[in-house]
């Protein structure tokens, strides 16, 4: 009696220590957070190269002769700290800067996000998006804010005021949060929540069309601007931010606008590394080229992809020849446009690839 007891402890002794290690070698979830610990390590101890002014550079002297260092200390007030790191590891996260106001634009965005081609390398990769918040300092907006977060945990807010003068700390909060908490990504895209992103075109595109690329030195999708004179100093939503607020000098350099761009998580780390070196100006996107232009990295402009949304009809009549991967729904300063413009453009798309043999087309 008492042996059999005694085997029958150590039995489940035995057992218990099996499963313990059972667990602990071949949970998946150990196995992603060893892949994402290890990119997180390598991305944080990044040594950046600030390289002297290039020739023919239209960056403004002062930024090259003086940078300014800063730090981005704003408190986190709702996070999704799991959303990339319960995965091996995630193929594109789309950060979007959106406003409370702007629901009916997440409504659509958050579709789009969900339209993954039948490929047989996109069948199992993994895209995820989080909308961006910043601090209203109301308290029915919050509340309602909070709840939005509780349904769809896509929501990413830090305490700095909502304001489009704050605009550029959306950036940085981007830029950041991909970093810290989405290290196993390989793809990101920062855009405005007016933008209309074709899914699927895109996920090929990253795949196939950038597997030879230069991952670290150059951008995956960028709409190109600048490279001219100053415009901004002519606007008044950028004048009353101040002069201490601006970017200074006589012509942009090269830039991505900002609408939305996409690049490889180790661009993505070395742009917010530089802004701890070279605090952000306004437009923030000229800022972005300022920072790339002293890391060295490439646009690679891709502009014949981009559509201007009031010409939809005319694009969707020559859908599958189009290169287009987004349409901009931001136009003739019309807000109330966007809405409409997003669905417009999803709808026909979406009935366009019902209408075809999709399936085969992407394979
Ligand atoms: C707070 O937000 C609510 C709805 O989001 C709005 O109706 C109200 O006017 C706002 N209050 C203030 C003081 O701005
Ligand atoms: C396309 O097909 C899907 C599923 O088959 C359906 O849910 C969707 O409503 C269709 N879209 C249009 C615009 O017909």
């Amino acid at each position: 009696m008492y042996l059999k007891k005694k085997t029958l402890i150590t039995i489940c002794i035995l057992l218990y220590v099996y499963w313990i290690f059972h667990d602990a070698f071949h949970s998946p979830k150990d196995h992603s957070l060893t892949y994402f610990n290890e990119r997180r390590e390598t991305l944080k101890n990044t040594e950046i190269i600030l390289q002297s002014q290039p020739k023919g550079s239209k960056v403004d002297k002062r930024y090259y002769d003086n940078p300014q260092p800063y730090e981005y200390d704003f408190k986190n007030l709702i996070n999704e700290p799991v959303l990339c790191s319960q995965y091996e590891k995630v193929f594109l996260l789309y950060t979007v800067r959106t406003i409370y106001s702007h629901l009916d634009r997440r409504k659509v965005l958050r579709k789009i996000f969900q339209d993954i081609p039948y490929d047989s390398f996109s069948k199992d990769i993994v895209v995820k998006h989080v909308f961006l918040f910043a601090n209203t300092n109301n308290y029915t907006t919050e509340s309602l804010i909070r709840e939005e977060s509780r349904i769809y945990r896509d929501i990413i807010q830090d305490d700095f005021p909502e304001s489009y003068g704050n605009v550029y700390l959306k950036t940085l909060m981007a830029w950041k949060w991909s970093v810290e908490f989405c290290a196993n990504v390989e793809y990101v895209m920062v855009l405005n929540d007016e933008l209309f992103v074709d899914q699927i075109k895109l996920l090929p595109f990253l795949h196939y069309d950038l597997s030879q690329a230069d991952y670290d030195n150059k951008f995956a999708f960028c709409y190109c601007f600048g490279g001219r004179e100053l415009m901004h100093n002519k606007l008044k939503k950028f004048r009353k931010l101040g002069e201490k607020m601006l970017y200074q000098g006589e012509n942009y350099p090269i830039y991505c606008h900002g609408v939305g761009y996409i690049a490889h998580i180790n661009v993505i780390n070395k742009l917010y590394l530089a802004s701890l070196k070279n605090k952000m100006l306004m437009p923030d996107d000229v800022w972005n080229g300022v920072l790339s232009e002293k890391l060295g990295i490439k646009q690679n402009c891709q502009n014949h992809r981009v559509q201007a949304s009031k010409y939809f009809g005319s694009i969707l009549k020559s859908y599958w020849k189009n290169p287009f991967l987004v349409a901009v729904c931001d136009h003739d300063n019309r807000p109330e446009a966007a809405v409409p413009c997003l669905q417009g453009i999803y709808k026909s798309v979406s009935k366009l690839r019902n209408n075809s043999n999709v399936h085969n087309r992407l394979q």
